[in-house]
Formats: C-alpha cells, sequence, structure tokens
C-alpha cells in the first residue's frame, strides 16, 4: 500500500481507508464555518468548480487569499443560517478532511393537503470525506443562534475567563533581541503614554531554540527582567514549541526521551526531523504520560529563570517539520507507543500541546491564576485552552481585510479568543496601513502586534507624531471598552456566544446582513466596519435593524436601521456605531497598563478601585438595558462567588434600576460607577 508523496514514503501498513457522509441542509442557503481557511467571503461558497476546503492543519508560507487550501488550524463543523433557523452539523475527526459545498435548488414532492405538488426548495450540500477514523456526526437543531452556539459550547467548551491583562494590548516581534531590547521598548511605550499590558519574546530569546531556556548572553538575568517588567505593570509571554532539539545535555529533551515520551517513526525509533533548533524530536502529545511531562516543565524549578510574570505561546504545533511531507510529520509516525499512526490524529496534535501548556500554568499556580495561552495551530475544543491567531499573514491591505472574515467565522465556531498580527507578520506596512490595522485590531478579542525578523522595527512610538497619535487612540479605545470586553468575555464562558459576531447573529432574520462579512458586531451592541483600503475618504455602513432599531454615531448622531449610511472618513476613525437600546461600561482613566495605578504602587489590586462609567444609549421607546461584571482580573475565584455581576435598565420614565445578577457575592471592592452617560434623551 505504500505511497510516494513527493520524496516523501507513506506506507500506510493498514491500507488505504476513508470515511465520508453527505448531509443536505434543506431549506438553507448559507453556510458557515470550517475554518482555517483565509476567505474574504464570510458565507462559504460553492466548490463545483474549486477544491473542496481542506481541513489538515499545516504551517504555510505565505498563504494565499480566497484558496481553499489548509492552513494552521482545522475545525470541522458547519453552521447554517435561515431567516427561521440556525442549525449546525459537526463531523467529529481529526485526520485529514476535505469538504465540497454546494448549493441548488431541489424539487420535493411533498403530499399537501391529500394533493401531490412539487416544492421546489433551496438546499444547501455537504459532502465530506475523512482519511481514516469512524463517523462520528453531532447535529444541532438551535433553531436560534443563541441555542446553537449554547449546543455546540455543550459539546466542545468554551473559553474560560482570561486574565485581564491578556484583552490588552500585546507588542510583540521576532525578536526582542535582548534585556536592552525590553527595556528600551517598554520605556518608548512609556515615554509616550501608550497602553502596553504584555511584551513577547519569540523563538531567538532561547539557548540556541532550547525551549524553557534563556540565552546567556541575551537574557542573562531573565528573572530580574521578568521582576522589573512585572514593576512597570507588565507581564511577558515567551515561545516554547513542541520539538526539542537532539542534544542530550539538554534536559528536556534527555528525560523525555529517557521516559519514553518522543513520536516514533514508522520503524519504532525515535522520529527526527529539522526544525528551527536543527535536527529535533517531537514530545507525544498524543500520550497523557507525554502531556503530563509537558505541564510538569512549567514549573519554576524546571524552567529556570520563569516566573509567575511569564505567560506562553506555543507556535509551530501543527507540527511543522521543515523536512516531513507539506512541512509537516509523516502520516506513518507513530504516537502511543506505536499504537496510534500520526494520520488518525493529525489535526489534534496541536490542540494537545495547548492544553498540556495551559495544565502546565495551572499546575505551577497551584490553580491559582488564570493561564494564557496563544496557539497557532487549533482543532474543535481549542478554546478551552487559550487564545489562537492566524498564523503568518502579510502587510498587505487584502491581509486586513481579510482577517475580519477570519476572526468571525473562528468565532462562530467557537474559537472565540482570537486575532490576526497587528500590520502583518511579513513585509513593511505603511504608515497609514499600519494605523488602520490598530483601529480594526481594536475591536478583535486578540490585540497583538507581530512582525518578522526581517522587517523594519515598527512600534507605534516610531512613527511621527500625527500617525502615532492616531495608533495610541486606536489602543487608548480598546482600553477604555476593556470592561465592555471583559463582561463579553465572562458571558461567553456560560453561554458561548461569540465575541465578534456577524450582523446576522443580531439580526437573524434580516436576510441583508447573511452575506455581510465587513461589517460586524462586537457583542449586541457595537458595530464595526474596519477601513481596509488606502485613501478612503467615504464609506458606505449597512445598519441593519428593520423593526425601528437605532444607532448612534461617535458624536453622537442618530440613525435609523435598515438603512445604507454613506458615512466620511479620516485616518483619525474607523466607523463604529452603538445600537440604541444598550448599556456599555467603560472606564475613562485610562493608564499604563490594564493593572497599573494611580500611585506609584507596583500593587496590581490598585487598579481594582479605578472607577467605571456607563454609556447609555436610549432606544425609540426611550430605554436601554446592559450588563456589568466587575472581579479580581486574575483568580479563579469569579467560580466561587468573588464577582459582581449586575443588570442595569434605563425606563422611558428616566428612572435607572440596577440589580445583582449573583445575590451571595462574596465580593468586596472599592470600585464605583463615577459617571453616567445618557444618550439621546429627548431625541
Ligand atoms: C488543580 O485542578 C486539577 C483539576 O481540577 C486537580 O486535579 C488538581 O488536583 C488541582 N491541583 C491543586 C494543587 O489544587
Ligand atoms: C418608572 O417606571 C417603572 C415601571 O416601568 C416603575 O416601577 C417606577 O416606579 C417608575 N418610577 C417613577 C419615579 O415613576
Amino acid at each position: 500500500w505504500t505511497e510516494m508523496f513527493h520524496s516523501h514514503k507513506d506506507t500506510r501498513p493498514h491500507g488505504p481507508s476513508s470515511v465520508g457522509l453527505d448531509v443536505e441542509f434543506i431549506g438553507f442557503k448559507h453556510l458557515y464555518g470550517l475554518p482555517e481557511h483565509a476567505h474574504i467571503n464570510l458565507h462559504l461558497l460553492s466548490t463545483t468548480h474549486d477544491e473542496p476546503y481542506r481541513l489538515y492543519n499545516l504551517d504555510v508560507f505565505e498563504y494565499e487569499l480566497n484558496n481553499n487550501m489548509a492552513l494552521y488550524g482545522s475545525v470541522p463543523y458547519i453552521i447554517a443560517h435561515s431567516a427561521k433557523w440556525t442549525v449546525g452539523v459537526y463531523w467529529n475527526n481529526p485526520t485529514e478532511t476535505w469538504v465540497d459545498v454546494d448549493h441548488k435548488k431541489d424539487e420535493v414532492i411533498r403530499m399537501v393537503m391529500m394533493m401531490v405538488v412539487m416544492i421546489v426548495m433551496m438546499m444547501a450540500h455537504s459532502h465530506w470525506l475523512s482519511e481514516s477514523g469512524i463517523i462520528d456526526l453531532f447535529i444541532m437543531l438551535g433553531p436560534m443562534a443563541d441555542e446553537l452556539f449554547r449546543q455546540y459550547a455543550a459539546l466542545t467548551g468554551t473559553t474560560p475567563l482570561p486574565p485581564l491583562f491578556a484583552i490588552g494590548y500585546h507588542q510583540s516581534r521576532w525578536n526582542y533581541m535582548d534585556e536592552k531590547d525590553v527595556y528600551s521598548v517598554i520605556l518608548g511605550f512609556d515615554a509616550n503614554n501608550i497602553p502596553l499590558d504584555v511584551l513577547w519574546l519569540d523563538i531567538e530569546h532561547t539557548d540556541d531554540k532550547r525551549y524553557f531556556t534563556f540565552d546567556s548572553n541575551r537574557f542573562g538575568n531573565p528573572k530580574k527582567l521578568l521582576d522589573d517588567v512585572a514593576l512597570t505593570t507588565r507581564k511577558m509571554v515567551a515561545a516554547v514549541d513542541p520539538h526539542f532539539k537532539k542534544d542530550t545535555k539538554y534536559k528536556q529533551y534527555s528525560n523525555a526521551r529517557s521516559s519514553d515520551l518522543l513520536v516514533k517513526d514508522r520503524d519504532g525509533n525515535e522520529y527526527e526531523g529539522w526544525c528551527w533548533p536543527g535536527s529535533s524530536a517531537w514530545l507525544d502529545f498524543i500520550n497523557p504520560e507525554a502531556r503530563k511531562f509537558w505541564s510538569n516543565q512549567f514549573l519554576y524549578h524546571n524552567y529556570e529563570g520563569s516566573t509567575k510574570d511569564l505567560y506562553t505561546w506555543n507556535d509551530m504545533n501543527e507540527p511543522s517539520v521543515f523536512n516531513g511531507p507539506e512541512i509537516s510529520m509523516h502520516r506513518d509516525a507513530l504516537h502511543s507507543a506505536g499504537s496510534i499512526e500520526h494520520r488518525q490524529v493529525h489535526n489534534i496534535y496541536g490542540l494537545y500541546v495547548q492544553r498540556s501548556t495551559f495544565e502546565g500554568h495551572l499546575l505551577r499556580s497551584k490553580n491559582r491564576t488564570r493561564p494564557f495561552v496563544l496557539s497557532r495551530s487549533f482543532f474543535a475544543g481549542s478554546q478551552r485552552y487559550g487564545a489562537v491567531w492566524t498564523g503568518d499573514n502579510a502587510a498587505d491591505w487584502s491581509h486586513l481585510e481579510v482577517s475580519t472574515s477570519m476572526l468571525l467565522t473562528l468565532n462562530l465556531v467557537g474559537v472565540t479568543f482570537s486575532g490576526a498580527d497587528v500590520g502583518g507578520f511579513f513585509r513593511n506596512p505603511s504608515a497609514e496601513l499600519l494605523t488602520r490595522w490598530y483601529q480594526a485590531a481594536t475591536y478583535q478579542p486578540f490585540f497583538r502586534a507581530h512582525a518578522h525578523l526581517d522587517t523594519k522595527r515598527r512600534e507605534p512610538y516610531l512613527f511621527d507624531r500625527y500617525h502615532m497619535t492616531i495608533m495610541r487612540e486606536a489602543i487608548v479605545s480598546r482600553y477604555r471598552l476593556l470592561p465592555y470586553w471583559y463582561l463579553l468575555f465572562y458571558q461567553s464562558e456560560t453561554s458561548g456566544m461569540p465575541l465578534m459576531r456577524p450582523l446576522w447573529v443580531e439580526f437573524p432574520e434580516s436576510e441583508d446582513t447573511f452575506e455581510i462579512y465587513n461589517t460586524y458586531m462586537v457583542g449586541s451592541s457595537i458595530l464595526v466596519q474596519p477601513i481596509v483600503k488606502s485613501a478612503v475618504n467615504v464609506v458606505s455602513v449597512y445598519l441593519p435593524g428593520c423593526h425601528e432599531v437605532i444607532w448612534y454615531g461617535d458624536s453622537y448622531e442618530i440613525f435609523k436601521g435598515c438603512q445604507v449610511v454613506d458615512v466620511p472618513v479620516t485616518l483619525e476613525k474607523i466607523p463604529v456605531f452603538y445600537r440604541g437600546g444598550s448599556i456599555i461600561p467603560i472606564r475613562e482613566r485610562i493608564r499604563r497598563s490594564s493593572s497599573s495605578s494611580s500611585s506609584s504602587s507596583s500593587s496590581s489590586s490598585a487598579a481594582l478601585n479605578d472607577p467605571y462609567s456607563l454609556l447609555i444609549y436610549l432606544d425609540n421607546k426611550n430605554e436601554a438595558d446592559g450588563y456589568f461584571y466587575h472581579d479580581d482580573f486574575s483568580t479563579y475565584k469569579y467560580r466561587d462567588g468573588h464577582f459582581v455581576y449586575r443588570n442595569f435598565v434605563y425606563r422611558s420614565n428616566n428612572t435607572i434600576v440596577s440589580r445583582s445578577l449573583n445575590k451571595d457575592s462574596k465580593f468586596k471592592s472599592n470600585s464605583w460607577i463615577e459617571r453616567i452617560y445618557i444618550i439621546g434623551l429627548g431625541q
């Protein structure tokens, strides 16, 4: 059964196999989901004249847009939506999967009142084919979108509430080269009053790509560095990839090897491939013992130089193998003592890497603090272990544009904590493109700038005053809205609701919205349309809501829903609208990070006492409704009643009612609501 793929042999010792099934969505025209693909469109296009959507986690160099080729992650899940129903089908299979999609009118013969009649119905067709495994199909019947999100969340889980710093602004680059570089970047942000929560270290911080180590020449005193950064109320994140340099003096490698926890090749020898460190071996994350081993590496005595303020980024976990077939692992490589072939688990390998890292962070804090782990590869359920990003994009307007639909799709399939590299990973963005990218990413759940080793430095403070001020304003607007984002994350943990929502999620009956991919909602209150082209003076924005919904612009001007409005645009802002009837919590004291305080004290608890404001946008009946959430921002005590969760209602007789939604709250805080803005009075 041996087959050659270019120069790579696949022995297929168990013979060829495949499983497949067709699923018809009768009465539906619009399908969504099946990430990861870089499509500008949000709804799935017919593959009749194209390759099927391919799901096979790969490290793709300079990926193409509007192509059904495989990318870094996979979620084999399709959502179908019509004005009446939202339903979903999840194909639980982590092997290579191809999905064809087609739309057709179908003639159905029905008996209606004793007469045989022909009914012409729209129907969407999907054809699923996987390389191996079993058919394990879950059908979720909604019928409303919020019910569908809950059903899928019950199956695959939700994102636990992240620590507050993780939804602030992250500054990354391949690479901040040494300790001096890190100090100077932090100084650059502080000197220019740009908020920043996390500074990232890519692979060059290690001792020759031995993860869990620091290069002693450039990062000679990592503990002091982390402590100094922590004193400025910031955290750090370092790259830790799932391959080990084959060096018997490297303890992570030699211990994994002596405990027999490494992936094997088809002959049962240690699997060997090429990656950043050169000749490498891969930990067998499919084996629970190997996952336990990995988690243990995050304990401080194993990860020397790390502290509680260092969090983790798992890159290259598709897994990426430079000299392997399609830059990945051979399908006949062996996991779990030879009992499982790689082809059977390929798409879920990366999930296990992120999970073991997440569990390692829990271990090191004795389950006290919430981990933060970023992963490039993902599968259905990865949302339980942290954030993902859309991999190696480019500094190009089209890549800014595609980030909206890629992240909306991830949000639809439960991978809510997701983002795209601000500025584009490859190549150099113009000041205009970078500015527009900051403005867009402010309204995306995971907000990180990152860049390739060969690009020019592009920290916002390096730009001329005009562009720098606008980029800072974009980051500041994120910090103003952090209480709203935090609330959405809290609600999403229990409801499975996406944070970034296609318009149809909020306006399910409005067929005008079903194919809109460039405008979306953050939660149910804020509508955003990023500017994704150069030199734009005016854009058309569709404001949904045909049943008397009203919207407020940035300067409180009022628009009726159910119309396209032409919005004049300058570089200063992108179109953002607030839905009448919303109450949005914000923080107006902008500090250098989400946890810094007005005093020079480094205690992050001081930030707990900063006051909040409420923005009340009245609807056309002079009413509004919204929620407020507050806790200690970092621990799991909220699961034990230590939080404040309230509902605010503004009534047409101009009274505000506030009601606690957790009656026996054990949380004590000196924070208060300082200001209430009522917008639209007497409209
Ligand atoms: C942390 O939580 C896990 C999972 O609930 C549990 O197995 C473990 O014993 C806990 N560890 C500590 C130190 O509490
Ligand atoms: C305002 O209206 C609510 C019911 O909508 C009522 O309970 C409340 O007493 C009213 N308040 C005043 C001051 O009239």
